[in-house]
């Protein structure tokens, strides 16, 4: 059986350290807010090159906390695009914006061409996500940003690692929002969240907020006094996370250089058939946490590949327009056209670090096969 993802072999590689670890931080005395969780946002946030660094509870907690750190009012509108993750929209809806929707490209990114249309005098925020791992054109982005006064939160939880003209996804916005769930490029064995920002007001407000809107930087007479300076929620990253994070941390550069060799791997294998495959974009660097393609028959092909034990996901069946929870919201469903046929039309298969170069050839030997047949 070839499973979408396996942690167990990584698991089973690195358990006598991890768990050596986390006995420490146990036993060193805090379980929040201790040593453990201090080096990781010190690491992360040089390693990305950013000013500030706030480690938080999940990725949709990432979000949501970024979004409620720029004040949205009622009736202000946050644009982003209609293939996202549930989670994009929930933190808009939840930080009391409104989503607007713009559909995507060939590249299953924000379509930057539509990205105007849906501009009003309302649009506060824009939330490029870089979805399977790949950036969005961000100087066309911040163009447009700059040009309409509004702010870039780029969703991050999909391409930790990737880079758009040399410079780290998480960077180019005023905040980059990361996620920590086990099948991201650094997984947690749990949740986790990361905000990174350049704006150092931005960051004591975000602190405040991940922590019930207690000051914990600056000097005044409630410092760390439990005193709710604000209004906020409760959004720590525990100190065991932490410590599987920071180990972690050192290895996933290694990482994303397996993901590219398998996904190299994937692409020589299937270019002489007629799958969608997925492309890298000139200035980015893909680090390939979903290799994601498309053909017209997909449900024939995972229905097939499945009954070969090669098992594949669809990230994600339902453009976000189509679900019962927002379709009542989404008012311009006619230009989100795209996004639907993707969403019919997408599978992903397996990827992962600890995946075989045998396991891959495996699935393109099977997938080929099947492609005669259909
Ligand atoms: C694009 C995107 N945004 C946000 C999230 C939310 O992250 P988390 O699951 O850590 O809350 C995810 C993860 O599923 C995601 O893929």
């Amino acid at each position: 059986m070839i499973r979408f993802w396996n942690y167990d072999r990584e698991y089973k590689k690195i358990n006598k350290i991890i768990l050596k670890n986390i006995h420490k931080t146990i036993l060193a005395g805090n379980i929040f807010f201790g040593k453990q969780l201090e080096n990781f946002e010190k690491a992360f946030t040089k390693k990305y090159k950013a000013k500030y660094g706030i480690a938080v509870g999940s990725g949709t907690d990432a979000l949501l906390i970024a979004l409620k750190s720029l004040k949205l009012k009622p009736g202000d509108e946050v644009i982003t695009a209609a293939n996202t993750a549930i989670p994009t929209i929930s933190a808009i809806i939840n930080a009391g914006g409104k989503p607007k929707l713009v559909d995507v490209g060939d590249d299953y990114l924000i379509d930057i061409k539509k990205i105007k249309k849906e501009i009003t005098s309302k649009t506060k925020v824009i939330i490029p996500v870089h979805l399977y791992g790949q950036m969005c054109d961000m100087n066309e982005i911040k163009k447009i940003a700059k040009k309409n006064k509004i702010k870039i939160v780029e969703d991050c939880a999909q391409s930790q690692g990737a880079k758009y003209k040399g410079k780290y996804s998480g960077t180019i916005g005023q905040l980059g929002c990361f996620s920590f769930y086990p099948t991201k490029i650094l997984g947690s064995y749990g949740d986790g969240g990361f905000i990174l920002t350049d704006d150092f007001n931005l960051y004591k407000k975000i602190k405040r907020i991940r922590f019930y809107g207690i000051e914990t930087i600056e000097k005044n007479k409630y410092l760390n006094k439990y005193y709710a300076n604000e209004n906020g929620i409760n959004s720590r990253l525990d100190e065991i996370q932490a410590t599987i994070l920071n180990f972690k941390l050192k290895k996933v550069d290694n990482y994303i250089n397996k993901r590219r060799i398998l996904a190299k791997r994937y692409l020589s294998k299937l270019s002489k058939t007629n799958l969608g495959l997925p492309f890298e974009n000139v200035n980015c660097k893909h680090v390939y946490h979903l290799f994601t393609l498309n053909h017209k028959k997909a449900k024939t092909i995972k229905k097939m590949l499945l009954k070969l034990k090669i098992h594949t996901r669809t990230i994600y069946p339902y453009p976000i327009q189509k679900m019962k929870a927002y379709r009542s919201i989404i008012k311009n469903k006619r230009n989100l056209k795209t996004s639907e046929i993707k969403a019919k039309e997408i599978f992903s298969l397996p990827l992962y670090p600890e995946m075989k170069i045998s396991e891959v050839d495996k699935v393109c030997y099977n997938l080929k096969k099947i492609l005669v047949k259909i």
